[in-house]
């Protein structure tokens, strides 16, 4: 059975979260400000992030899949479900629970320019450096990261753990 050692806890979560919300919310004051959320991942980062703006927000999420039940990336990236709100000439937030290699990341930011928004920035819950393939930036890094497999808070092992409130290193 692998190990779950704790990697961050719910109110150290909660204090990353608060703190990259009202940045963005002072950043995007008066701007037509639209969050994109990377499903499954971030689902709960992205719930608990527009919680915390103090400004009017869009919300979409597109659904991307690169892993599959493998622990690390198939290199092979799928776009499952596409964005349905209009982004156009408006300011795009890319909300990703975690970055590793940065390839998801790559095809979705070029997905999302291909529809003419004003601006597209990145932000990410857990910035992980140890195995970056791609140099986007990411623009709001709550964590960042060297090594582990990370689960809880939305993220998973073979779709197992996501549920979890805090953030556990998977140790197999
Ligand atoms: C995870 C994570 C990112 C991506 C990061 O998603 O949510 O989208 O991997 O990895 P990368 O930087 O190496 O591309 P995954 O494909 O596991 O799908 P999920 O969000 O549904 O769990």
């Amino acid at each position: 059975m692998p190990q779950l050692i704790p990697f961050l806890k719910k109110d150290e979560i909660a204090e990353m979260v608060a703190a990259v919300a009202q940045r963005l919310s002072s950043d995007y004051k008066d701007s037509e400000f639209v969050v994109i959320g990377v499903l499954k991942g971030a689902f709960m980062f992205v719930s608990d992030l527009v919680r915390g703006l103090t400004i009017p927000v869009e919300v979409d999420f597109v659904r991307v899949s690169s892993y599959g039940d493998a622990a690390s990336s198939s290199g092979t990236i799928r776009m499952t479900k596409e964005l349905e709100l209009d982004i156009k000439g408006k300011d795009v937030l890319i909300v990703e629970d975690i970055i590793d290699t940065g390839l998801t990341l790559d095809y979705i930011v070029n997905y999302v320019k291909s529809f003419s928004p004003k601006s597209v920035r990145i932000c990410a819950l857990l910035d992980k450096r140890e195995r970056r393939m791609s140099d986007v930036p990411v623009d709001y890094a709550c964590c960042i990261v060297e090594k582990g497999f990370l689960v809880g808070y939305g993220l998973d092992y073979a779709e197992k753990y996501r549920n979890l409130p805090e953030i556990y290193d998977l140790k197999f």
